[in-house]
């Protein structure tokens, strides 16, 4: 019998940006019926491939091919019209725009006299909703949307397109156990009615769970294909890196020090209520829990960003005014955001002004010659983060998602903080440069430093804190030392009325 043509098929694709050669040799072919995973460090060409297939980017060279058919996408509608649906690494939704006026943008159901049926077009939103099981209102703007809400509607977006392949590049990043759950069955949905499934994540255990076949790619190329039962984690982890990883979390023992920063009854209404805790010198204290719990909410109080309705925060004893991040950062407080794009990223600025941003004014105050300082600040950080950039000039629009996170948590590093709070530090990191994170947390814990940290990834929570506070439903609900804080300690305070376990947290990272 002759084999059917595969769905997808590049074969030594190439796609450079000025000296930049983000893709040097893409291939890769998806059968139907198949979900591919494609894997590779940061900057290795993933989301360049996905952008040529999704009519982002224009290849310079090489074959595309859609069901045996030679394809050359001169922008992203031709690649839906063809039946690709791309769920973006980087969701662009309207702000302005309902989240169903979003879904059906440029292809709106049209009515009588070809006017735009608001109904017809709001009811499908909903029924997409419905059989993703999310209660999103189909009317709201898409302006507030949480990632994980734009990642909904992206992918209601895609399904509705009826694709023939559906190209996921790292839509679990922000999601919860649940969201989670769900976009797996919806891929398997896909797979069994004979589609194509490409899915891009850093996490090798949802790899294994989702996918049958697995592309490794590294620097810009194809490095090897198999079936997913056939490879290892730790295999696949020395393709990607072309090394063995040290180990994933390098723990340093340290004795803390003095009580740096100290957190005294605060409350936000509806938010978070009574939240009482301190970090000291030297220790880095895990904020456990659910996605949605609260517990970027009381980062973001305890830094100045949103208010407080009742409590205290002091840092080496002084009490710091709130919803004044200024005066947070002057008293040495420092805060990874969770959402790069919004919260800690310009991008239209170079990496060089990125990293050194909040740290110029200090140097400026010190009366330092501004830009050698700040290039030299910016060296030593991104190189100690292994930030990949052509050079530091670079926008940083144009890094890869996971360089982008890098930049951020060098820029607050380099204002030399007492206390690091971070809210998913390693986010969209690869396993090689996630390694390198915790050795520097770890490091600078040891050398002193106060670090809070908020991870969904209970294997990281475990591997690098001393102490773990489990945070349910905008309480502390446990304080747990590191020989207490078992998996099943920490997800049995962190779920509200049961015991039940959440595989999204216990999957190994
Ligand atoms: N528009 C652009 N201009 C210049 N360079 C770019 C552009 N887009 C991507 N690059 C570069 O191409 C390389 C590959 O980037 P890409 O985004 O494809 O990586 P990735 O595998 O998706 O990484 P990650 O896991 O971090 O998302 C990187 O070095 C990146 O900086
Ligand atoms: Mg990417």
């Amino acid at each position: 019998m002759p084999n059917a043509a595969p769905t997808l098929r590049l074969e030594g694709v190439t796609k450079s940006f000025g000296p930049v050669a983000a893709l040097r040799s893409g291939t890769l072919v998806v059968q139907p019926g198949s979900i591919h995973a494609l894997v590779g460090e940061n900057g290795a060409g993933k989301s360049t491939l996905v952008k040529v297939v999704g009519g982002v980017h224009r290849r310079d060279a090489g074959v595309v091919e859609l069901d045996g058919e030679p394809v050359d996408f001169a922008g992203p509608a031709e690649a839906k019209a063809a039946g690709v649906a791309v769920i973006h690494q980087e969701p662009a939704s309207f702000p302005d725009l309902t989240v169903t006026e979003n879904i059906f943008l440029g292809r709106e159901p049209l009515g009588r006299f070809r006017r735009i049926d608001r109904r017809a077009m709001r009811d499908k939103a909903s029924g997409l909703f419905r059989n993703l099981g999310v209660d999103l209102d189909p009317d709201r703007p898409a302006e507030g949307l949480s990632i994980a809400d734009q990642q909904i509607v992206e992918i209601a977006k895609a399904i509705s397109l009826d694709a023939r392949l559906l190209v996921m590049d790292e839509p679990t990043a922000a999601l919860s156990a649940v969201e989670v759950r769900r976009l797996f069955t919806v891929a398997r949905g896909l797979r069994d009615a004979g589609k194509a499934v490409v899915f891009i994540s850093h996490r090798l255990d949802e790899v294994a769970d989702l996918c049958d076949t697995v592309t490794v790619m590294r620097d810009g190329a194809h490095v090897s294909t198999d079936a997913v039962a056939d490879v290892t984690p730790d295999e696949l982890v020395r393709r990607m890196v072309g090394r063995d990883v040290a180990e994933l979390y390098p723990k340093v023992a340290s004795t803390p020090g003095e009580v740096v920063l100290r957190v005294e009854g605060l409350e936000s209404t509806g938010t978070f209520h009574d939240v009482s805790f301190e970090v000291r010198a030297g220790e880095i204290v895990g904020l456990a829990g659910l996605v949605g719990a609260g517990r970027s909410e009381i980062a973001r109080a305890v830094f100045g960003v949103d208010r407080y309705d009742a409590g205290r925060v002091t840092v080496g004893g002084r009490p710091l005014r709130p919803g004044d991040p200024a005066a947070a950062i002057a008293a040495g407080l420092a805060l990874v955001p969770e959402d790069r794009r919004l919260q800690g990223l310009v991008t239209e600025s170079s990496v060089v002004r990125n990293v050194s941003s909040v740290a110029r004014k200090r140097l400026a105050r010190l009366g330092i010659l501004l830009p050698d300082a700040e290039a030299r600040l910016a060296r030593d950080w991104s190189g100690r983060l292994a930030v990949k950039a052509g050079a530091l000039d670079a926008l940083a629009t144009t890094m890869s998602g996971g360089n982008q996170q890098k930049v951020v948590l060098a820029k607050w590093l380099a204002t030399g903080p007492k206390v690091l709070m971070v809210d998913e530090p390693t986010r969209g990191i690869d396993v090689g440069t996630k390694a390198e994170v915790h050795r520097l947390l770890s490091t600078l814990a040891a050398e002193g430093l106060a670090v809070l940290m908020i991870s969904s990834e209970l294997p990281e929570v475990l591997g690098m804190a001393d102490r773990v506070l489990v945070v349910r439903e905008g309480r502390i609900a446990t304080e747990l030392s590191r020989a207490e804080a078992t998996p099943e300690a920490v997800m049995r305070a962190a779920t509200p009325g049961a015991s039940r376990s959440d595989s999204r947290t216990e999957g190994a990272a």
